[in-house]
């Protein structure tokens, strides 16, 4: 019973890995920031999301994944413009259920926050750089550059707008490479643990 329970385990963690191949027609899903929850950044934290949506070379297809209470929160996807001025009465799409996963389709640059009110000028905001599906990266337009161009008075921490070039600029070469370390370190997760299941079965 106890083998039968851990061979079934085996194969459904080996059938979630299988899933997060890249290639397939799912892209990989991230768990917003490294919080319990999608929520106001603590004191000890303030740039969590900023720092977290630096850390991941996103692909085209990936998705960002919220997790919160619904009762507290939502998640707005945002223009440049309502992103920099915490404008959330107009939002491309907003999600409320908790669970709330936007899908990367678009190369470029997408804007988050939440819908939730002052929480925005709080820091529970963030961007996501998606590549072009080569693994290009595009260049931050008028409206990226002058949403990340701190305005007196904002709260926003921003980069000059120098810096958000030269930042697109360090990711663009890097990515194809990061790329295919991810898919190799997913591949031989999945591949070690058939080994492990074919071991079972014998
Ligand atoms: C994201 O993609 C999934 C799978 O294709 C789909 O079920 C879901 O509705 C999409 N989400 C949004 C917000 O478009
Ligand atoms: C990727 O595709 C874009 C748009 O099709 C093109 O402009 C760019 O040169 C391509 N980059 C590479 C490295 O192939």
């Amino acid at each position: 019973m106890r083998a039968r329970a851990a061979l079934a385990s085996a194969i459904g963690a080996a059938a979630a890995l299988l899933l997060l191949l890249p290639g397939g027609c799912a892209g990989a899903m991230y768990k917003v920031g490294d919080l319990d929850a999608w929520g106001v950044p603590p004191p000890s934290k303030p740039d969590v999301y900023k720092r977290w949506a630096k850390s991941i070379h996103f692909a085209l297809g990936d998705s960002v994944w919220f997790l919160y209470p619904p009762s507290q929160d939502s998640v707005l996807q945002v223009t440049p413009q309502a992103f920099a001025a915490c404008d959330i009465s107009a939002p491309l799409l907003r999600i409320a259920d908790g669970n709330s996963v936007f899908n990367l389709t678009a190369p470029g640059r997408a804007y988050y926050t939440s819908g939730a009110p002052g929480h925005c000028r709080k820091g529970q905001k963030l961007w996501v750089d998606v590549p072009m599906a080569n693994g290009t990266y595009v260049q931050p337009s008028s409206a990226d550059l002058a949403a990340l161009a701190p305005t007196p008075g904002s709260q926003a921490e921003a980069p000059a707008p120098e810096g958000a070039l030269s930042d697109a600029a360090a990711h663009a070469s890097p990515a194809a490479a990061l790329r295919a370390d991810r898919s190799a370190v997913v591949s031989a997760a999945a591949l070690s643990l058939l080994a492990l299941l074919i071991r079972l079965i014998w």
